[in-house]
């Protein structure tokens, strides 16, 4: 959907919102203001082709929350866990996955049952094993710089896109 020609920087649907982020440091920023409204448990999934800006999301939230160190791509590792103060997040990378069986032979179902928060980037690589999401972000190139569109998928991806939009002015 292209939605940048709209006067509103969001769309128009409940359950989704897009925003332009012109440069890095908007995405940054697109991931900071993200931050405060993630509840434990929660699943996020980042879309996009390589380059779109998954990971500098990542990098802004961790930010936010108070991570200072720097923010590795999983790429290689498939997951980096972080523990800021009393929260658990797992930063996944699944583009490295050959087949969706490898999601299950690494143990990685594991990861997703417990309260910490998911970001997994190239989700479909694991196919259909991984659990439903809350939330999906699609990082797409748009002019010079990125569109981002997210959307909720659970009653807690609700809340919480409700509740960004609102802090969001
Ligand atoms: N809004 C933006 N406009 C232009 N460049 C951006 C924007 N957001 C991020 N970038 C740049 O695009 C690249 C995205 O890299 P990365 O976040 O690693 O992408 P991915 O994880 O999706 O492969 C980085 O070089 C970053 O500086
Ligand atoms: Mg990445």
């Amino acid at each position: 959907m292209h939605v940048s020609d709209e006067p509103s920087q969001f769309s128009r649907d409940d359950n989704a919102s897009t925003l332009f982020l012109p440069d890095e440091a908007a995405t940054l920023a697109y991931g900071a203001s993200l931050a405060p409204f993630l509840t434990p448990g929660m699943q996020v999934r980042l879309e996009g082709d390589l380059g779109a800006g998954k990971t500098t999301v990542v990098r802004g939230l961790l930010r936010a929350l108070g991570y200072e160190n720097k923010v590795k791509s999983p790429t290689y590792t498939l997951v980096e866990l972080y523990v800021i103060s009393q929260l658990h997040l797992y930063h996944f990378d699944f583009y490295r996955l050959n087949e969706p069986e490898e999601y299950l032979d690494a143990g990685l179902d594991e990861y997703f049952q417990g309260t910490a928060i998911c970001l997994v980037e190239w989700p479909d690589k694991a196919g259909a094993y991984l659990p439903s999401a809350d939330l999906r972000l699609e990082l797409s190139l748009e002019r010079n710089g990125r569109l981002a569109r997210l959307s909720a998928f659970s009653e807690k991806g609700r809340q919480c896109l409700t509740r960004w939009k609102s802090s969001a002015v």
